[in-house]
């Protein structure tokens, strides 16, 4: 790979699974947040939010809805990433309020935010619209090419994807700055809403651990599959 700092982070980054007790410093941690939040989105909606775990109390219940996982019970910092299906009409407002305060709103942002977003995302009550969103744009699209209209499900596979993109952003910024992480899928979702106080339409998309590896943060060497399985052209 090039001899970039881009390249290095994204080669030195490694799932951390056991942390030195160094604090990790406010600023740094500030800097890698506004570089998560960079990150591409659907509709730039930006579904995510990290809540970072404080309350030593919290953090405890946090660690165990983690499972006890090393990383989880180790790291100086233990992030909760969040994705919201809940607040994309609040956002889609704000985004329209910065459009707004910055001149006259192109038709297309205004017809895009206005009328397409609100089909994307409306579902109805208990979701009923989801499925004939879905058969319809099935059925259009055997004779156009033809967008998913979404159902609730879809929508939740699209924020969480938006989110991911906002985790691994924060990840390799961290490796930029000289830190390091572990993103954990292992943990249990009822116990950390619960603990999170999430509503109904949020869920927790990954814990993050963060801090500094120890000589042993590091448990296996990388083992990639094939590149022909991860890259083909047709
Ligand atoms: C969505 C996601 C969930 C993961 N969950 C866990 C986890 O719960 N515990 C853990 O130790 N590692 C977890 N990992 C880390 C992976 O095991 C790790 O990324 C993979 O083995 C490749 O290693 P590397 O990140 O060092 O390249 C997770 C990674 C991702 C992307």
């Amino acid at each position: 790979m090039p001899d970039s700092p881009f390249y290095s982070a994204v080669e030195s980054r490694r799932t951390v699974r056991d942390f030195l007790p160094d604090p990790v410093p406010q600023e740094v941690l500030d800097r890698c947040l506004d570089a998560a939040r960079l990150a591409p989105s659907s509709s730039n909606l930006q579904p995510w939010e990290f809540i970072i775990i404080r309350d030593p109390e919290t953090r405890r219940l946090a660690n165990a809805a983690c499972l006890d996982q090393m990383p989880a019970k180790t790291a100086p910092v233990l992030i909760a990433l969040v994705t919201h299906r809940d607040t994309w009409r609040r956002n889609r407002d704000e985004i329209l309020r910065i459009f707004e305060g910055r001149g006259p709103l192109r038709p297309s942002q205004a017809s895009y935010y206005r009328r397409i977003i609100p089909v994307i995302y409306t579902t109805g009550p208990f979701g009923v619209l989801g499925p004939l969103k879905r058969a319809f744009s099935r059925l259009a699209s055997r004779f156009k090419p033809t967008p998913n209209l979404m159902s609730r499900s879809d929508i939740r596979v699209m924020a969480h994807k938006s989110t991911a993109l906002a985790a691994a952003t924060f990840m390799l910024a961290m490796r930029a700055e000289g830190f390091d992480t572990c993103p954990m899928e292992g943990f249990d979702p009822w116990r950390a809403k619960a603990l999170l106080d999430l509503p109904r339409g949020a869920e927790v998309n990954m814990f993050l651990a963060v801090g500094r590896r120890s000589e042993k943060g590091v448990w296996w060497d990388r083992a990639l599959v094939p590149r022909e399985w991860a890259v083909r052209e047709i």
